[in-house]
């Protein structure tokens, strides 16, 4: 424990001086859980493939780094990111790589649909708990690839894949991509049943359309692919980031302020949307941007499940929770899609919440107000859930292992800044706290 401490010490921090009011607009960056795939999907054909709006975050640097490791040759200015594919000659995403970055499974797909072969280091569990890639190993074996697994690797080989009918076990967000990036070069017609419907699955199939690829059903259920002989080269700009999106819409509402997003359209966090105004947040949605407003002392307790889309999204729920904690009276969340996603509540109990775990459920005393202190972020979503409750809070909170939150969020404390958030970023030496 002390080490933990001493270790999230040891890296930046993030000083938070809480109780303003945010005002303002955010343009959100591109969709992190876009970007990652389709860099991933580049894979498929050789030549140079063009993604633009492709947020400067850690996870994109880590696919860059495995596309290089591959042999990938990438450049990233400004957020376009051009992707050679031309002398890829390995098939190996190693250990290290995929450790960093659950997501560099996302190869595996493409490397057996392209080169017939791919050896993948096994991800093992993460801090939402174990997080298994049986979906996508069954469905490559139905396509005829042999798996086989040894050392912590798993290795995949198939010199041709079959088209099959699949019914996946559950509508699994990586499972579906995988799938989908291996049957778009399988001979005949694939059919994807009970798939994920996730924005971002749109996102993929436009890309993999425009580099070749005959598709339909993307964003429904059941997904057909009849299989082409060979993919091309595309540009594609990625799509608005809708985790980034309402994680600012949180902090405006849980500040009392008014903040618009701006680069999303509502209809991708329908939801989530319902559920601000039924917390008692105004939402004002235009076609590519959504306003909240509230007031503090207004809200009223909710419950949420969050399940696959469209349902609640599990990247919302640590956000949505700190908001919760503000409401008058008792909310249940209960976390339908990971086993182990309260990791961060008793760092938000440190601030002054009041939450009683029970399994997959909390229930949310509301009606609280938070305090400043020291808190450490478990991980990406939780990171950027207690930055919020240090906005709500009176004094000074200062975030550790801000790493998690470099993840996933481009350039968060300079978005949060300019709607009028008082938020430093502090190298391991420096002290801080708020005037
Ligand atoms: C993606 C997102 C993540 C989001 C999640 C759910 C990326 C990089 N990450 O993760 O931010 O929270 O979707 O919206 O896009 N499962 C199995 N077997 C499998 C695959 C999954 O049991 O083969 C289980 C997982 O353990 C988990 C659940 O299914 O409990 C959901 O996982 P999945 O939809 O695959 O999420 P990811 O693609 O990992």
């Amino acid at each position: 424990m002390t080490s933990d401490i001493a270790a999230g010490a040891a890296g930046p921090r993030l000083v938070v001086c809480g109780g303003r009011r945010l005002g303002g607009q955010v343009v959100v960056s591109g969709a992190k859980n876009s970007a990652l795939k389709l860099m991933a999907a580049s894979l498929l054909a050789p030549g140079t493939s063009v993604l633009h709006n492709v947020p400067d975050i850690q996870d994109v640097r880590t696919m860059q780094e495995v596309l290089e490791y591959l042999g990938a040759v990438v450049e990233f200015v400004d957020g376009t990111m051009a992707v050679d594919t031309t002398a890829v000659q390995s098939h190996v995403a190693p250990y290290e790589l995929v450790q960093r970055m659950r997501a560099s499974i996302q190869i595996m797909g493409p490397l057996v649909a392209r080169f017939g072969h791919a050896r993948v280091a096994m991800p093992g569990g993460c801090n939402l708990g174990p997080r298994k890639i049986d979906i996508h190993l069954r469905g490559l074996a139905e396509m005829g690839a042999v798996v086989r697994s040894d050392h912590g690797f798993v290795e995949v080989t198939a010199p041709k894949l079959r088209a099959v009918d699949l019914f996946l076990d559950y509508p699994s967000v990586g499972a579906t991509e995988n799938l989908l990036m291996a049957a778009v070069l399988a001979e005949g017609t694939t059919t994807l049943e009970n798939v994920a419907r996730e924005p971002e699955i749109v996102d993929l199939c436009k890309f993999l359309i425009s580099m070749g690829a005959d598709i339909d059903g993307a964003g429904s259920s059941t997904i057909r692919v009849n299989g082409v002989k060979e993919m091309r080269q595309a540009e594609h700009t990625v799509l608005g980031d809708r985790i980034e999106a309402g994680t600012f819409l949180i902090a405006g509402a849980a500040t009392g302020g008014e903040v618009e997003v701006a680069g999303i359209s509502p209809h991708v966090l329908d939801l989530f949307l319902s559920k601000l105004r039924s917390v008692g947040v105004q939402v004002h949605e235009s076609p590519h941007s959504i306003r909240v407003s509230g007031e503090l002392g207004s809200y009223r307790a909710v419950d949420v499940a969050t399940l696959p889309y469209p349902g609640f999204p599990t990247d919302l729920q640590a956000q949505m929770m700190v908001l919760l904690s503000l409401a008058e009276g008792v909310s249940v969340v209960t976390e339908n899609v990971f086993e182990n996603r309260f990791g961060f509540v008793d760092e938000l109990i440190r601030l002054g919440a009041e939450i009683r775990v029970d399994g997959n459920h909390a229930v949310v005393s509301g009606g609280r107000s938070f305090t400043g202190a020291i808190v450490r972020c478990p991980d990406l979503r939780a990171g950027a859930a207690l930055a919020i409750a240090g906005l709500a809070a009176e004094g000074s909170t200062e975030l550790r292992d801000v790493h998690h939150i470099d993840r996933g969020y481009e350039r968060f404390e300079e978005k949060l800044r300019a709607v009028g958030a008082d938020v430093q970023r502090l190298a391991a030496a420096d002290g801080g706290r708020c005037g």
